[in-house]
C-alpha cells in the first residue's frame, strides 16, 4: 500500500512526479503529496484525497525544482488527512521523507524523540523516520538515514531529501517494494514499474537491506552496513499501452476485455509442439521431487485464494495429490505441519502481499518447497520461492483483480496437466485433449466478451438492491465467492458466496423478493442438484440470476434471468464463468456511481498485515 515516486535530473520534477503518482494511485488514494528542492529551498505540497486534488493545490501554489519526491497514501497509522499525508518533515523543515510500509516500534521511538524535544505534527509512524534522521544528521544524509534505519523495526521503502544537499535522493528498502529507473543524466524512483515506464525501461530492483544514492550521475547501491553492491539493470519489456486505459472508461473494464490476450500470453511457449505436453521449466523442481510430492498446500489472499480453491478441485481430481487451501494470514501463525514432501503453492498477483510473503517464508523455514504463481517479475514473493511460474497478464491497475485471476486459473490448469503427466495420472491422449480445450477456451472467451448487453440489462434491473447471494457447487463455488467479492469491492453491495448445498443450513433464512440470488448452474455432474437449489430459492420468492451453459433451455423455466456461457470441459468452466460476474459487478458499480478503479478503503497490493 502507498506509492512512492522520486526524480532527479534536468527536467522539471513536478510533472514527472504527478504522472508517476497517477500510475501508482491504485496503491492508495487517501492523501497525496510532493516535495521538491530548488536552490536549497525545500517545498512541500500535500492534500487529503486523490492526486487530482494535489494537482489543484499545485496549480494554485506551484513549486519549482529538478529533484523531488512524491507519495500517494493508503492510511495505516493516522486517519486520511493533510497533516498525515507524506512527505513528512523534521522539526526544522530541512529534510523530507516518503515511506511505504509500517514502522512497528514507532511508539517507543516517538517517546524517546519527544523527550529529546522533537515536535510531531502527524499521527503517522513515518514522521518518526524524519525525526530520527534529523537526530543523526551532521553533514551526510546517507549516513543519517543509515543510522536511523538501524533503529527502526518493521517494513519500509523510503526516499529522503535534504536541503543541505540538493544533488541527492537517498532511498532504502526492507520489506516494501522499490525500483530505480535509469536514464542518461536522470534517476527515477518508484514503488512499481508503471510509474516510470513512460520514462525508462531500464530498472534496478532494490533488495531488502539495501540503500541507494540517486544523483544525476546515476545510482550507487550499498548495504545498510555501507558495503558497495554491484547491481545489474533489467530491461522491462512491457508494452506501455498496457498501463493506459486506451479509450476504456475504467482500467477494470479494459482489463476484463484483455483477458483473452492475458491468457494467450500466459500459455505462450508452455505447450509442446505436438500439443501433448506442458513445459514449466521455471517450476524449480526436479523430476524426482515432483514424483515425491505427497501433499500440496496452497496459500494466498483474496481473489488469488479463490484461484487456489479452484485449483484444489483440479489438482486432486487429476493428480490425486491431497490439496489444502489456506488463507495466508491464518497459515503463517498456525505452526503448520510441513515436510520435504509437501509442495507449497503461493498465489499472488502483486507478489508483495504481506501475509502471503510471510507464509512463504514460514513454509520454507519449515522445510517445504515453495513455488509461486505471480504476475510481477522480481517481486518479493518470487524472490523467496524455490520456483516461479509467471502469469503474463501485464500490469493490472484496477484494484479489483480480473485478468490476473483468469491468468492464475490458466497457470493452475497447466500445472495440473504438468504434474499429472509427470506422475502419470493423466495419459498423453487425455493431456492432448485438455490442451486443445484450453486453446479453444480463448476463442470462447472472445465470443463471450463480444456482447455484454444482457449483463448491462441485468445490472440495470438490480443495481439498487443492497444484498446479493452467490451460490455454486464444485468449481462453481469458488466462482460464486469471486463473483460476490467483485460485487462487494466495486459496488459496495453486500454479497455472500456460498456452496449451494449449504444454503439450507442458514442463508436460506435471508431469501425474500429483495434478495437476488446468482446461481452458477452449469451443465455437469451437479447440475440436477443445482436446479433443486434454484427451486428452493424460488419457493421462497427469491429472484434467481442463473449462469447457464449455452443451449440449456430448461433453466429458462426456472430462473428469472439467464446469462449463457459457451460450453467447455469442466475444469475450464471457471475461466469462462467468472467473466460475466466481473462484468455484472462492473456495470452495477458504474450505475451506482462508484469509483470503480479505486474503491473506497482498498489498495491494490496489501503490503501490511
Ligand atoms: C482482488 O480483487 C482484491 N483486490 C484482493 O482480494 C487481492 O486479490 C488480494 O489482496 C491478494 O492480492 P495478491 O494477489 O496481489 O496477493
Amino acid at each position: 500500500m502507498c506509492g512512492i515516486v522520486g526524480y532527479i535530473g534536468d527536467r522539471k520534477a513536478v510533472p514527472i512526479l504527478l504522472e508517476g503518482l497517477k500510475r501508482l494511485e491504485y496503491r492508495g488514494y487517501d492523501s497525496a503529496g510532493i516535495a521538491t528542492l530548488n536552490r536549497g529551498k525545500l517545498t512541500v505540497r500535500r492534500c487529503q484525497g486523490k492526486i487530482r486534488g494535489l494537482e489543484k493545490v499545485l496549480k494554485k501554489k506551484p513549486v519549482e525544482g529538478r529533484i523531488g519526491l512524491g507519495h500517494t497514501r493508503w492510511a495505516t497509522h493516522g486517519r486520511p488527512s493533510e497533516e498525515n499525508a507524506h512527505p513528512h518533515t523534521d522539526c526544522r523543515g530541512s529534510l523530507v521523507v516518503v515511506h511505504n510500509g509500517i514502522i512497528e516500534n514507532y511508539l517507543s521511538l516517538k517517546e524517546e524523540l519527544g523527550k529529546e524535544g522533537h515536535v510531531f505534527r502527524s499521527e503517522t509512524d513515518t514522521e518518526i523516520i524524519a525525526h530520527l534522521i534529523e537526530k543523526y544528521l551532521c553533514d551526510s544524509l546517507e549516513e543519517a538515514v543509515r543510522k536511523a534505519l538501524r533503529r527502526v523495526k518493521g517494513s519500509y521503502a523510503l526516499g529522503a531529501m535534504w536541503k543541505g544537499d540538493s544533488e541527492k535522493i537517498i532511498v532504502a528498502r526492507s520489506g516494501s517494494p522499490l525500483i530505480i529507473g535509469l536514464k542518461e543524466g536522470e534517476c527515477f524512483l518508484a514503488s512499481d514499474i508503471p510509474a516510470i515506464l513512460k520514462e525508462t525501461r531500464k530498472v534496478i530492483y532494490l533488495e531488502n537491506g539495501e540503500i541507494a544514492i540517486l544523483s544525476r550521475e546515476g545510482v550507487k547501491v550499498k548495504t545498510l552496513g555501507n558495503k558497495p553492491v554491484a547491481k545489474k539493470a533489467t530491461e522491462i519489456s512491457w508494452d506501455t499501452r498496457l498501463a493506459e486505459k486506451e479509450g476504456y472508461p475504467h482500467f477494470m473494464l479494459k482489463e476484463i476485455y484483455e483477458q483473452p490476450r492475458a491468457i494467450e500470453e500466459t500459455i505462450w511457449g508452455r505447450i509442446s509442439e505436438d500439443g501433448s505436453n506442458i513445459y514449466l521449466k521455471e517450476i524449480g523442481l526436479s523430476k524426482r521431487e515432483v514424483k515425491s510430492i505427497k501433499r500440496i498446500i496452497i496459500i494466498a489472499c483474496g481473489t488469488s485464494w479463490h484461484a487456489g480453491l479452484v485449483a484444489e478441485y483440479m489438482l486432486e481430481e487429476y493428480t490425486r495429490i491431497p490439496v489444502e487451501v489456506e488463507y495466508a494470514a491464518e497459515f503463517r501463525y498456525r505452526n503448520p505441519i510441513i515436510d520435504k514432501h509437501t509442495l507449497i503453492i503461493a498465489i499472488s498477483q502483486s507478489g508483495e502481499t504481506a501475509d502471503t510473503l510471510a507464509a512463504v517464508k514460514e513454509a520454507r523455514g519449515a522445510g517445504g518447497k515453495v513455488i509461486s504463481i505471480c504476475n510481477v517479475r522480481g517481486s518479493s514473493i518470487t524472490r523467496e520461492s524455490d520456483g516461479v511460474i509467471y502469469t503474463h497478464a501485464g500490469p493490472e491497475i484496477g484494484v479489483a483483480s480480473t485478468k490476473a485471476f483468469t491468468s492464475q486459473l490458466t497457470v493452475l490448469y497447466m500445472l495440473t496437466l504438468f504434474l499429472g503427466r509427470a506422475r502419470e495420472t493423466i495419459s498423453p491422449t487425455a493431456c492432448k485433449k485438455m490442451i486443445t480445450a484450453l486453446r479453444k477456451v480463448l476463442e470462447k472467451l472472445k465470443l463471450l466478451l463480444e456482447d455484454d448487453r444482457r449483463i448491462v440489462a441485468i445490472a440495470d434491473r438490480f443495481y439498487r438492491h443492497n444484498n446479493f447471494l452467490y451460490l455454486g457447487r464444485g468449481k462453481g463455488f469458488p466462482i460464486a465467492l469471486e463473483g460476490a467479492l467483485k460485487l462487494k469491492e466495486v459496488s459496495y453491495i453486500h454479497a455472500e458466496g456460498y456452496p449451494a448445498a449449504e444454503m439450507k443450513h442458514g442463508p436460506i433464512a435471508l431469501i425474500d423478493k429483495k434478495m437476488p440470488v446468482v446461481v452458477i448452474a452449469l451443465k455437469g455432474r451437479r447440475y440436477e442438484k443445482i436446479l433443486s437449489n434454484i427451486e428452493e430459492v424460488k419457493a421462497r420468492r427469491g429472484t434467481v440470476i442463473a449462469l447457464a451453459s449455452e443451449g440449456d433451455e430448461e433453466i429458462k423455466q426456472k430462473a428469472d434471468e439467464v446469462i449463457y456461457i459457451p460450453r467447455t470441459i469442466v475444469p475450464l468452466t471457471p475461466i469462462l464463468a467468472v467473466v460475466p460476474l466481473q462484468l455484472l459487478a462492473y456495470h452495477m458499480a458504474v450505475k451506482r456511481g462508484c469509483s470503480v478503479d479505486q474503491p473506497r478503503n482498498l489498495a491494490k497490493s496489501v503490503t501490511v498485515e
